[in-house]
């Protein structure tokens, strides 16, 4: 994570102005594609190269030597790069923003916030009075935990094997919390009276066919599934008995960004937190200079950060 300031801009550029502040989005949103046409702006088009970095025109803004000698493009994530002081972003990945707003929060909501909120309120559809598990709380899953809240859920029940995780769930306003994902089942079973869960939302940090199988066990008919944590392209992650799903109409769906749409929803989960009801203070567990980068990627290796933020 880093914080994005103020920008400068080129020829053609017509969203944003020098001085803006902005939030960069790790998914861009041309506006006019099928999918953000229809208000679905996290499957843009334009994100078919973001995970190469390549812009929209098919060129790269990152340039580096090889040992050769040779003159090398390099992608920058998701079309924004990271750890960089300054970059070239496309006009469609940056995101107006508030200028009251401290940057070093608004920055939780290019990725992380949205991610897990929209996975909870879009994604797996929360009512108010579901039951809702959520695996893996990490910057991800603890936004699964507040979307959940926020729509209503009456039960919020997580899973994750380190304490702190947990403890910090249960802060935000989970309430229950588990390191084995069979006591949480079973505990699930009994605070919904035998129905099961109607969201579960897999946030772990790499997704498994035994996570992926806990979630589906524990969602009861009609339930949905979301699998928002990232795979292994070369493991299979699923391998259920289809029948189950038949019979109790259960769905299993990915989401990418929460199923969010950035330019609408960075604006209004900023102003949330604005309203005192969106936690962004309290996610961010340490910061750091970006000579500290390597000890922000062990505290995220050893589990000890909700989320770490560099200040430049
Ligand atoms: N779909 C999207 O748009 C999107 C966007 C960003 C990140 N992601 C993905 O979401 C996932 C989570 O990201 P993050 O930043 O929160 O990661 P993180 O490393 O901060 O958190 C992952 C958490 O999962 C826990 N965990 C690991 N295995 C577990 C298991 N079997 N059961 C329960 N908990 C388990 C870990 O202890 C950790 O707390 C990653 O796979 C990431 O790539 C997806």
């Amino acid at each position: 994570m880093k914080t994005r300031a103020a920008v400068m801009y080129g020829p053609g550029v017509t969203k944003v102005q020098p001085g803006d502040h902005v939030v960069c989005s790790f998914v861009p949103a041309c506006g006019t594609c099928r999918y953000c046409s229809t208000g679905r702006q996290s499957l843009c088009d334009m994100g078919a190269n973001a995970l190469f970095g390549m812009m929209p025109d098919g060129t790269f803004r990152f340039h580096g030597t090889t040992p050769d000698g040779r003159l090398e493009d390099f992608g920058g994530m998701c079309m924004l790069g990271t750890f960089a002081e300054r970059a070239t972003v496309s006009q469609h990945s940056v995101v107006k923003v508030d200028y009251w707003l401290p940057l070093d929060r608004a920055v939780l909501v290019g990725c992380g916030v949205p991610t897990g909120w929209g996975s909870a309120v879009y994604a797996g559809d929360v009512r108010v009075g579901d039951t809702v598990v959520i695996y893996g709380i990490g910057g991800i899953g603890i936004n699964a935990v507040q979307g959940a809240l926020s729509a209503g859920a009456k039960y919020v029940v997580v899973v994750d094997p380190i304490e702190f995780k947990r403890d910090t769930a249960l802060k935000f306003g989970a309430t229950h919390a588990f390191t084995d994902p069979v006591a949480a089942h079973d505990k699930i079973v009994e605070l919904s009276w035998g129905q099961g869960a109607d969201t579960a939302i897999v946030t772990v940090g790499t997704v498994d066919e035994t996570v992926v199988s806990s979630a589906i066990g524990t969602v009861g008919k009609g339930g949905t599934v979301v699998i928002t944590g990232m795979a292994s392209p070369e493991h299979l992650t699923l391998h259920w008995p289809g029948i189950d799903l038949t019979l109790n109409e259960k769905t299993i769906k990915g989401t990418i960004f929460g199923s969010a749409n950035p330019h609408h929803d960075i604006v209004r989960l900023l102003r949330l937190y604005d309203a005192g009801q969106l936690k962004l203070d309290e996610l961010v567990t340490t910061t750091y200079s970006l000579h500290e980068i390597n000890q922000g990627y062990q505290d995220l290796r050893d589990g000890t950060n909700i989320r770490g933020v560099i200040l430049f």
